[in-house]
């Protein structure tokens, strides 16, 4: 049986005006500068999302190796703020559209990759992999997400999962929810528990941390193999199962507490006690984790604790992470020099512990990987796999534009007829 999610492609995302605000202790420049050689010393650009407190903590760990390894070269940050990179990809579309790329950008394996391979916005890295004998470093359906034709256009730097239950230990106690809800229903009963006790049953952030709620609540109400099949072409959108799927959504949204700005407020309620659950990738788990100035500084077990998603328990909803070189980077070998840290075990053992992800390669020292970070190994070599929705394995751009729009009409209208219609509209006009 055939594991990971056959990858579809992509056209464009909008183009919005965006100002890069730069982040993680980096330097920072204007939208459509680019930064100048410093110093006698070439800069490199690089282009993420990670600015935010837990985010920026494992891009700046890996920035270190990098520049230990390079001092002919200065790290760039061009991180834009913003989770999940929807602010970050808008600007990227751009710049790549006016041909004056960032020297490597974060892009997620699966779908919205094969969507910059398809525009022909990346160069093909086949003879890097060969130098370094990627191929055998990655697993091999992974290395088929970020591959064309034979050709391999990114690096992986870690796999992440989507669908994880993160949870107050106390405030579940004292709500009387002796365990972590194993299935929807029992979901469903411990938010009204926790509600009868005056406190936020379920935390959310901005837009999109709600579609990222919305892909553990598809999986957790279909099971795997109906929602792997709801991204294969001809799909049904709108069978009865998803419609039970998308009522369940709502009534769990109906917990929700008020919008956050962005994940990391909505995560800190759950740590701070003053919600019951948020469900978010682990990328939480460096945030609650790590030491305070990045992170938390939270104890695990005690302050926090974690589960699968409801419904999804033996379910690995992936994502992963990956650096390109764009077609046209001012400097290709600074990026190339890049490319080699984010590739090389010591890149991914010093990035992955702090980002709250387990490392793409196969051969990273799991001695590093404790904790959550323990658990997740061992889930990610035992369970099914099923691919993100908001975080580019599944759907490709546009196809998550249509759904974001979907998602944002809903929560408005908590309409969830209306829904189904918007998201069977955007399957039948993006799926390929
Ligand atoms: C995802 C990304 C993660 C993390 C998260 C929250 O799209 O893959 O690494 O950054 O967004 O911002």
């Amino acid at each position: 049986m055939r594991r990971w999610l056959a990858a579809v492609s992509i056209t464009m995302v909008s183009v919005l005006g965006l100002a890069a605000c730069g982040g993680g202790g980096g330097s920072t420049t204007p939208a459509g500068q680019s930064p100048a050689a410093s110093g006698g010393k070439q800069q490199v650009e690089v282009f993420s999302w990670w600015t935010g407190p837990g985010e920026a903590d494992g891009l700046q760990a890996m920035r270190k190796i990098f520049e230990e390894k390079n001092p002919n070269y200065t790290f760039f940050d061009a991180a834009v703020a913003g989770g999940s990179g929807d602010k970050a990809k808008a600007l990227l579309q751009s710049k790549l559209q006016a041909s004056t790329p960032p020297d490597t950008f974060q892009g997620h394996a699966g779908a919205e990759l094969q969507g910059y391979i398809k525009a022909g916005n990346l160069e093909d890295l086949t003879s890097l992999y060969d130098e370094l004998k990627l191929k055998d470093a990655f697993p091999a359906q992974l290395v088929e997400q970020i591959s064309v034709e034979g050709k391999i256009y990114s690096v992986p730097v870690n796999i992440h999962r989507s669908n994880v239950l993160w949870f107050n230990p106390a405030v579940l106690k004292d709500a009387g929810v002796a365990a972590a809800p194993k299935t929807i229903e029992e979901f469903i009963a411990a938010l009204e528990k926790v509600k009868a006790k005056g406190k936020v049953p379920l935390s959310i952030g901005s837009e999109w941390t709600v579609t990222h709620l919305m892909e553990s609540v598809l999986l957790g109400s279909l099971g795997t193999d109906a929602y792997n099949a709801l991204f294969k072409p001809g799909a049904d959108w709108n069978s009865p199962e998803v419609t039970k799927a998308l009522e369940n959504f709502a009534k769990i949204l109906s917990y929700a507490g008020d919008p956050q700005d962005d994940w990391q407020p909505a995560a800190k309620q759950v740590a701070d006690g003053d919600a019951a659950f948020n469900i978010m990738g682990d990328w939480a788990y460096g945030y609650f984790h790590n030491p305070p100035e990045g992170g938390l500084g939270k104890t695990s077990k005690t302050d926090f604790d974690w589960a699968p998603a409801p419904g999804t328990e033996g379910t690995y909803l992936w994502l992963s992470d990956s650096f390109t070189l764009p077609k046209g980077a001012k400097n290709r070998e600074g990026a190339l020099a890049w490319l080699k840290v984010a590739a090389s075990k010591e890149g991914q053992d010093a990035f992955n512990p702090k980002k709250g992800s387990i490392p793409a390669r196969k051969d990273a020292d799991q001695s590093l990987y404790t904790d959550y970070l323990g658990d997740a190994l061992k889930d990610w070599s035992s369970n099914k796999l099923a691919g993100s929705i908001q975080h580019g394995v599944a759907v490709n751009q546009p196809w998550l534009a249509a759904i974001n729009e979907a998602v944002g009409l809903f929560i408005a209208s908590k309409d969830a007829k209306a829904l189904q219609q918007g998201l069977a509209d955007a399957a039948t006009a993006n799926a390929q």
